[in-house]
């Protein structure tokens, strides 16, 4: 059964580790990190932006379809299904299809309209027992066609947004999506200790895993980042995994690729991804 992130990311806060959320794309993905999570006894979140969502075949598909593997693949660690930087529209949609846990990106609002539309969230959330995650100061590189700054956000307005009853608090330090360019000056510990003497024991949410270097990982835990969003490094890793495939050229003679032995490689990949980052947040055992 899906849970809310709430338990699952208050215990890594205090048990000083971070849960990873990995992004889900198709069934493969979606299988390898539930494999995975289940092997190392670790909570996880599935994170799926509008984009993945809308690939999937909506929403609903995307529940039905993480449901019925949680049941018959038998997965009985903590997984939260988590709509990644979404619209208001989209966290409504799926507030109603089933998902256990909602990002509503209003970073992109002025403060007193993300102030308003997190509200009404809330009180969704709330009534229905599901973690909601905020972002404030937009987190750069592009994700599905978006492309932000890479701010660092002001710890007042994080303030302002916590105080709202979130679960958990995204606050751009410095954090891009995507690669990090050669000159990119690291996250911002400044800003982030900062937030956190403001926001007190929420949970903050760290976005553009792939790339940032272990020791800043370790860094950014220790100053209450309890969720670390992973989805480049996973990408890469398929991709070359089925190029290499490909390459290979294992095709059935006269048939072309088996659909199956095509996509195993990626799926391989991926788990080997998943395993090396919850190595690395230290959320191994704890489900
Ligand atoms: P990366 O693609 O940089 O790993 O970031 C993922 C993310 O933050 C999803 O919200």
């Amino acid at each position: 059964m899906l849970v809310s992130a709430k338990e699952m990311l208050t215990k890594a806060r205090e048990g000083k580790y971070a849960v990873g959320q990995f992004n889900i794309n198709n069934l493969e993905w979606t299988k390898a990190i539930l494999l995975t999570a289940q092997e190392l006894s670790s909570p996880v979140i599935l994170g799926v932006s509008e984009g993945a969502g809308k690939y999937m075949g909506g929403y609903k598909t995307v529940v039905g379809m993480v449901n019925g593997l949680l049941e018959e693949l038998n997965i009985t660690v903590p997984v939260a299904l988590h709509l990644d930087h979404g619209s208001y529209e989209g966290a409504k949609k799926c507030i109603l299809a089933g998902f256990s846990s909602i990002m509503f990106d209003g970073s992109h609002y002025p403060i007193e309209e993300n102030v308003q539309k997190t509200t009404e969230l809330v009180n969704a959330c709330n009534i229905l027992g599901l973690s909601l995650e905020a972002e404030v100061g937009s987190i750069g590189g592009e994700e599905d066609g978006v492309v932000g700054m890479g701010e660092c956000a002001d710890p007042a307005e994080c303030k302002m947004i916590a105080d709202l009853g979130v679960t958990m608090l995204a606050a751009g330090i410095g954090n891009i999506h995507g690669k990090y360019p050669a000159n990119w000056p690291g996250l911002s510990f400044e800003t982030l200790a900062a937030v956190k003497e403001k926001v007190g024991d929420m949970p903050l949410v760290l976005h553009g895993g792939t790339g940032i270097p272990a020791d800043m990982i370790k860094k950014a835990i220790s100053l209450g980042v309890a969720k670390i969003n992973v989805n480049t490094e996973c990408q890469l890793a398929f991709a070359e995994a089925t190029r290499k495939y490909i390459e290979a050229g294992k095709d059935q003679q006269g048939k072309g690729f088996d659909p199956r032995k095509l996509l195993a490689p990626g799926f391989e990949a991926i788990r080997a991804t998943v395993k090396e980052k919850m190595e690395l947040f230290g959320s191994v055992g704890k489900a």
